[in-house]
């Protein structure tokens, strides 16, 4: 695992910015960009780790301080959305389709004044961004997991290992192992020979 010193710069990059210096990647990885991380500010001593031929490509980290994502070995992410303020985790060899949002915290508060004060507080700032509001819980995807376009995975599921889920289904429960889930709310359909 290649810990870097400092932020470094992409070849070829489309987008001036940098890899910050906490992701760590066991060669060979693909990152596409690092437009991946313009919502990225992981604070942990690893707040991104690749495994060995993990491929993230225009995906957008919206990492808060605390978090921590991990790609497993040959995971695959295209377009993707991830917002993880404490952990998201992703199995070896998971696939995760185009523009599938995976989020580990709602950000937004359920009562109304706070989430008004959160408006207010953002309006402040520069950046208008709702850092975390309550509690996070940690989001695994298992290993050999497909993941369909545009599904949704809430914060706190476990998507067990080889399970499948169909385009556009919102998970809010665990996933068991070798089960396809579609649908919102996402219901096991099918299961799968393993
Ligand atoms: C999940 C999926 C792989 C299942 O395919 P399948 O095995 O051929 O499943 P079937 O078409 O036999 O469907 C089984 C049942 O699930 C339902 N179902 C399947 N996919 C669904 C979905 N995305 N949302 C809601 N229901 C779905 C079907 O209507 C069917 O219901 P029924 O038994 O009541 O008739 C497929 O439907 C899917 O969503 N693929 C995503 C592909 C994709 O995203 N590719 C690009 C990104 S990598």
């Amino acid at each position: 695992m290649t810990r870097p010193a400092a932020p470094w710069k992409l070849p070829d990059d489309w987008y001036p910015g940098t890899v910050p210096s906490n992701v760590c990647v066991s060669e060979p990885v693909y990152l596409g960009t690092s437009y991946s991380f313009h919502e990225y500010r992981s604070r942990a001593s690893v707040g991104l780790r690749m495994g060995r031929g993990a491929s993230l490509d225009k995906t957008v980290l919206d990492v808060g301080p605390a978090g921590r994502v991990s790609l497993g070995e040959c995971a695959f992410v295209s377009s993707a959305r991830i917002i993880c303020d404490l952990e998201v985790e992703i199995g070896d060899y998971a696939l995760i389709g185009w523009s599938v949002v995976i989020m580990d915290t709602y950000r937004v508060p359920m009562n109304m004044e706070m989430r008004r004060k959160a408006l207010a507080r953002s309006a402040m700032t520069l950046e208008r961004r709702l850092e975390s509001a309550g509690e996070a819980r940690p989001v695994r995807i298992g290993r050999n997991v497909w993941i369909g376009f545009e599904a949704v995975i809430l914060p706190g599921v476990t998507v067990g290992e080889g399970a499948v889920i169909g385009a556009r289904s919102v998970v809010a429960e665990n996933v068991p192992p070798f089960t396809i889930v579609a649908g919102n709310p996402g219901r096991v359909v099918r299961v799968l020979d393993q």
